[in-house]
């Protein structure tokens, strides 16, 4: 692997006109599309007509101005966007499973995953064995002869841990197993397919859309992989529908071309804040801290250029605790008590009873996931030196 990859300088090659020459696309509000010929049309059905498009919930010109932009972005050869990330998650899970298969994960993950993936799965006969995903033994020891995936985020959900994607690349291929990452929360970051990942799944909600005005997702991937998500006949994704508005296509394809500012301004402010926090004398889990347990791996495998990203979790120790210093920095106007991520403005939730309160209590106590934890997705304010004196002051009052 190269060292220097720089996904914004990749994804910013990317130029797609409109009609008239706009400088921002086209939107093609359109669910069906005409052909002058019907053989066209048989053979768009097919596969066979590049540049035709049939309908919406397979193709659309827009959806796919997003798709192959991210595409370029994940240095993948293709991508397919969802109208969620849990879309993303669970279409690219059932496209590679059958009934009876079973898949690995990290133990830490976005909460929806970790109820699809052990509440959901079983109906078809899909089991999951969860591991921690920085033992890689532990990973090796799980794999089975019906496994088929090993599944994990770049920066797990909530604990912030952070995956040897080469490591698991590995392991994945020496197994004939898919690696499938979730980089929701370092995009830019880390590019999981330059380190082995077969797919790469977001949701295109947080970091990338930043805004926090609509829910969307998207999946890269080779172009193979791709096409089978929207074969007509048995594509996953074709046959159960989660397409995006392509009037939402256009809005996070804008805001994708400040995704390289946003990311380096949400890590430069999760830093400073990061060091106040801990010489502060609080718990705190932030990757770019030198003495936190993901530092290393994230250094190995990150680009250069954006920084660890904006994601911070502090350990209040009781749920009761973390709830006044919430609603002290709602109040004092540090930012948001509410669940996601990504946004320009800072917020802040209990982990355990919101984005994880889908993992049952035991589970919770073995990924080392303490009542009190409160997950920062630090935002894009101008003054960070103001946003601490804030949070000490919420702090000193508890
Ligand atoms: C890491 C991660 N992946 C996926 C999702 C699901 O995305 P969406 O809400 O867009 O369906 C979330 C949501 O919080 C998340 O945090």
């Amino acid at each position: 692997m190269e060292k220097k990859f720089n996904p914004a300088l990749e994804l910013s090659k990317k130029h797609f006109f409109g009609e008239y020459g706009d400088v921002n696309t086209s939107i093609t509000d359109s669910a069906t599309f005409t052909f002058l010929g019907a053989q066209t049309m048989v053979d768009t059905f097919e596969g066979h007509a590049e540049g035709c498009f049939l309908y919406s919930r397979h193709w659309n010109p827009t959806n796919k101005y997003l798709a192959d932009t991210l595409a370029a972005m994940e240095n993948t050869e293709s991508a397919w966007v969802t109208a969620s990330g849990m879309a993303a998650i669970t279409n690219a899970i059932m496209q590679i499973c059958n009934a009876g298969d079973h898949i690995v994960s990290s133990i830490t993950t976005y909460g929806g995953t970790y109820a699809f993936l052990m509440n959901y799965l079983p109906k078809f006969n899909i089991e999951t064995t969860l591991v921690d995903i920085t033992d890689l033994e532990a990973v090796k020891n799980a794999i089975r002869p019906n496994t088929k995936i090993i599944y994990t985020e770049t920066m797990t959900n909530p604990m912030l841990q952070i995956s040897d994607l080469p490591e698991l690349a590995k392991i994945s291929k020496s197994h004939n197993l898919k690696l499938v990452v979730d980089n929701t929360f370092t995009p830019l970051i880390v590019s999981p397919a330059r380190l082995g990942a077969d797919v790469v799944v977001y949701s295109l909600t947080k970091f990338i859309n930043g805004k926090n005005d609509c829910v969307a997702g998207a999946i890269c991937s080779t172009a193979e992989f791709i096409n089978s998500l929207s074969n007509v006949n048995d594509g996953t994704s074709m046959l159960l529908g989660p397409a995006l508005d392509p009037l939402r296509s256009a809005n996070i394809l804008k805001n994708l071309y400040t995704l390289n500012i946003r990311m380096r301004q949400h890590s430069e402010n999760a830093t400073f804040l990061s060091h106040k926090l801990s010489e502060y004398g609080i718990k705190i889990v932030y990757p770019g801290l030198e003495t936190d347990k993901g530092y290393e791996v994230l250094t190995k495998i990150k680009n250069e250029g954006y920084g660890y990203g904006g994601m911070l979790a502090i350990d209040m120790e009781t749920k009761e605790k973390s709830y006044k210093l919430m609603e002290s920095m709602q109040m004092k106007g540090v930012g948001y008590l509410a669940v996601s991520l990504g946004y320009f403005r800072t917020l802040f939730s209990n982990s355990g009873s919101s984005t994880s309160s889908e993992v049952p209590i035991e589970t919770q106590h073995k990924m080392g996931l303490s009542p009190g934890i409160v997950r920062f997705s630090v935002g894009l304010d101008a003054d960070m030196d103001n946003t601490w004196t804030l949070i000490k002051q919420a702090i000193d009052e508890l």
